[in-house]
């Protein structure tokens, strides 16, 4: 069967269709944050278009640097799945990033999909934690240390730069810039005595009534609990939150249980080579979407 479908650069215009899909998904993206996917490889934003029915499917296969390539927001309208539009999506991506190293997390029903095509399980997953959280549940800041939490306002900026491209493999500026400055979001940072900040974390309006903490990037445990203590003060009452926690950071999920959180999936992280992307792991407590390496 010939598909009527056009594969083609993403455009905003697109960003109302894609939007719901993902949404329903529960993945952790709103049009601006689809828009810092654009920004970031504006060729690497693919969509399938339909002559009649218009958008119906997407992909991201965004390249980070000279050599990695991290795939991401794989989907196709429920109307149209299994009728081979997934795979003309697929195959345009990697027929542009063939040679480099792939990366993704992956959906759960997926994983032996992607280790058919020479994908690898590496790494700690990314669990999901849904739900309406009582914020009064929230302890008061643990432990005694010497840092304080600040709003993030722009005179922390060149300081978060440098933290942020000391722990990932990429120069992630224009993701930072569009971070801290998205619709609605909060931003609080740890700084140290001495003025170095020792991490972030960002509180995301995605949606009318839901948010997305992350990404809860840091140097401890309990910078990473405080961080979050701070955060979600600014949580409206009655919102549903969202959080894609690291599986190895024990104390931040049982911080998110004991306000009301519940697991819900656990996405394996994979890759088509282990040239990267442990590297920031250790630090990265909550993403704040799919793509942790990514923002
Ligand atoms: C995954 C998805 C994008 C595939 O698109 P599609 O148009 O339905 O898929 P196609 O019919 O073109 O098939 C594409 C490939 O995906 C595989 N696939 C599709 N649905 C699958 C499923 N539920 N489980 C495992 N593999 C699946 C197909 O076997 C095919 O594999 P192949 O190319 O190795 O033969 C689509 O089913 C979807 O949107 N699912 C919900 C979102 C999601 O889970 N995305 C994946 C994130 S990792």
């Amino acid at each position: 069967m010939t598909l009527d479908v056009v594969i083609r650069p993403v455009k905003q215009a697109d960003f109302n269709s894609i939007v719901p899909w993902i949404r329903k998904e529960t993945w952790p993206a709103n049009a601006d944050i689809l828009a810092i996917y654009q920004a970031q490889d504006p060729g690497g934003f693919l969509v399938a278009e339909h002559k009649q029915h218009g958008v119906i499917g997407c992909v991201t296969f965004i390249q980070l640097d000279d050599s990695t390539t991290m795939i991401g927001l794989f989907i196709v309208s429920e109307e149209h799945r299994g009728e081979g539009v997934g795979r003309l999506l697929w195959n345009e991506g990697y027929r542009r990033n063939a040679d480099r190293a792939l990366c993704l997390v992956a959906s759960p029903h997926m994983a032996s999909n992607y280790r058919s095509k020479g994908f690898t399980q590496i790494g700690t997953n990314v669990e999901e934690y849904l739900g309406f959280p009582d914020i009064t549940k929230l302890p008061d800041v643990l432990t005694n240390e010497q840092h304080s939490y600040k709003e993030y306002s722009p005179e922390y900026f060149d300081k978060l730069l440098d933290y942020d491209t000391s722990v990932h493999i990429i120069q992630r500026k224009m993701f930072l810039e569009m971070y801290v400055n998205l619709k609605n979001s909060k931003t609080v940072v740890c700084i140290c005595n001495d003025g170095e900040v020792l991490g972030y974390a960002c509180l995301v309006q995605l949606d009318t009534n839901a948010y997305l903490l992350g990404p809860v990037l840091c140097e401890t445990d309990n910078i990473a609990c405080n961080l979050a203590i701070h955060v979600l003060k600014y949580l409206p009452k009655g919102a549903s939150l969202a959080v894609y926690i690291e599986d190895s950071k024990t104390k931040f999920k049982d911080l998110m249980t004991q306000i009301g959180l519940e697991r819900g999936k656990v996405y394996p992280r994979m890759e088509t080579s282990t040239f990267m992307i442990q590297n920031p792991m250790h630090k990265m407590y909550a993403s704040s979407t799919m793509s942790t390496v990514i923002i």
